[in-house]
């Protein structure tokens, strides 16, 4: 159906939809001739969802003439279902004068013109709602093709990498660690690698470390039978019995208690569980994955995580780079999360970021990452008075001209900071062998670091 509307667009040909009750304007549109337009009519909004099923319009119209028979409601949820359509309201004088009603014209219709008609103005308008179809459905087509790669978004050199490294862990069978800062999309790398490997089928089971009562956790994991402890009254399946056939992401694994952290290391060698109050052994076949936000090597040296359990857990680690170390992806995130917010809401003014809200985009820190930055985003969906996200709308400062524009100063320092960032990447943050290709000491590099607020790379 899609491309059946893409192929008559290009032809240039204008398929619109009539929806007029009365068939006031039916009968003024019957009587012209009128080349280049095809107009469908329906007699009422079941009429007009059984002609949008069968047939896409790049424009619409919408008769409310008196008596009004036609639901705000009605009408909403049909210019809903036909996302690519433009509507144009033909309304009668006076008679539409309420707060709602003028809201609702603006925000569902591309214009409106009042009863009677000009036919003419009529003509013109329908040749602007249909150019502007055409640029959406343009958009669309190019949007759609953006790089969502095992349900995940990202292009930036860093993304890219760690795709390949995801891709790779995928076809293996074996535990992983998930590294990355709050926010960065570790659960969703964990759905990843189930939904993409041969476990696909079985199930996901989720244990949130730091979200279990500590006397509950034994439980939790292992199950226990009836009358196992004081308030067992039946027997509970645990987590990881659940999970047999498929795979146990451990959520902030750092949170995990010592005493549970020697149980899951026994279930690791053995592949076996027992649940309390219970000697039967079971076996279990799962994949593990953990994920963590902490620096378990430094958990490792105050005593709080155990260095056997992490060489276990750690045979492949991932490490999910910072959105401040993405640039190329904020933009990317934040056009499609806004287009998927954005989508079925007939009340969302506005239609995309102005370059104001673009630049305080890419100049923010972005502390809590993708899940900061999609909440700024539906934040502003929302509050957006004008067809233009501004940065206001998303909690940001505007950068300032100087920053919009960069002086050579500022160009610099961004060149010299890419140069770091490649070079620190290249060499897995070996500092002394980063510094040896740029032709820098040690001791400049690090200045360096420090001065353009340059981290190890992921
Ligand atoms: N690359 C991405 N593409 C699309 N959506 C993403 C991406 N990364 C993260 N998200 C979205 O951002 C939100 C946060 O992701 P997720 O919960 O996986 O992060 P997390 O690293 O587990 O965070 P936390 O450490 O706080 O638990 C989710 O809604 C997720 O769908
Ligand atoms: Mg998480």
């Amino acid at each position: 159906m899609f491309f059946r509307l893409f192929w008559r667009l290009q032809l240039k040909s204008r398929y619109v939809i009539v929806l007029d009750q009365h068939g006031t304007i039916t009968r003024q549109l019957k009587a012209q001739e009128i080349s280049d337009i095809e107009f469908h009519y329906a007699v009422s909004v079941a009429d007009g969802k059984r002609l949008l099923s069968e047939e896409q319009y790049s424009v619409g119209l919408v008769v409310f003439d008196s008596p009004p028979l036609l639901q705000q409601e009605d009408v909403e949820q049909l210019a809903r279902s036909a996302s690519m359509t433009e509507w144009i309201a033909l309304v009668a004088p006076f008679s539409q004068e309420s707060v709602a009603f003028q809201t609702f014209l603006l925000a569902a219709f591309y214009d409106y013109h009042t009863l009677p008609i000009d036919l003419h103005r009529l003509l013109l308008t329908i040749g602007r709602a249909h150019g502007k179809s055409l640029l959406r459905l343009s958009l669309r087509k190019k949007r759609g093709e953006e790089p969502y790669r095992l349900g995940m978004l990202g292009d930036s050199s860093g993304m890219r990498a760690f795709f390949m490294q995801l891709e790779k862990t995928i076809e293996v069978d074996c535990p992983v660690l998930i590294g990355g800062e709050t926010g960065t999309g570790k659960e969703l790398v964990a759905q990843a690698i189930h939904k993409h490997s041969k476990r696909s089928g079985g199930p996901f089971v989720v244990i949130n470390c730091g979200a279990i009562p500590e006397n509950l956790i034994q439980s939790e994991l292992f199950g226990h039978e009836k009358g196992a402890f004081t308030g067992a009254d039946q027997r509970k399946i645990g987590s990881i019995e659940a999970a047999n056939g498929g795979v146990l992401f451990f959520d902030e694994i750092g949170d995990l208690p010592l005493l549970q952290q020697v149980n899951l290391l026994r279930f690791i060698q053995e592949r076996t569980i027992t649940r309390l109050g219970s000697t039967q052994v079971i076996p279990v076949d799962c994949r593990i994955i953990a994920a963590t936000h902490i620096d378990l090597q430094e958990a490792i040296r105050v005593g709080r995580f155990r260095e056997d359990l992490y060489y276990r857990l750690n045979v492949v680690h991932l490490n999910l780079p910072a959105l401040r170390h993405r640039h190329d992806d904020v933009w990317l995130l934040a056009e499609n999360i806004f287009q998927k917010y954005s989508t079925n809401r007939t009340y969302c003014r506005a239609q995309g970021f102005s370059t104001e809200a673009l630049s305080a985009l890419k100049a923010y820190q972005w502390p809590g990452n993708v899940r900061e930055l999609m909440n700024r985003v539906h934040r502003a969906a929302i509050l957006s008075e004008s067809k233009l996200i501004s940065a206001a709308d998303l909690g940001l400062e505007a950068p300032d001209d100087e920053s919009r524009s960069p002086t050579l100063e500022s160009a610099r320092a961004s060149t010299d900071r890419i140069v770091l960032e490649h070079s620190l990447r290249k060499h897995k943050n070996n500092v002394s062998k980063a510094a040896r290709e740029l032709g820098v000491s040690r001791v400049t590099f690090y200045r360096m670091m420090s001065k353009h607020n340059v981290d190890a790379m992921p």
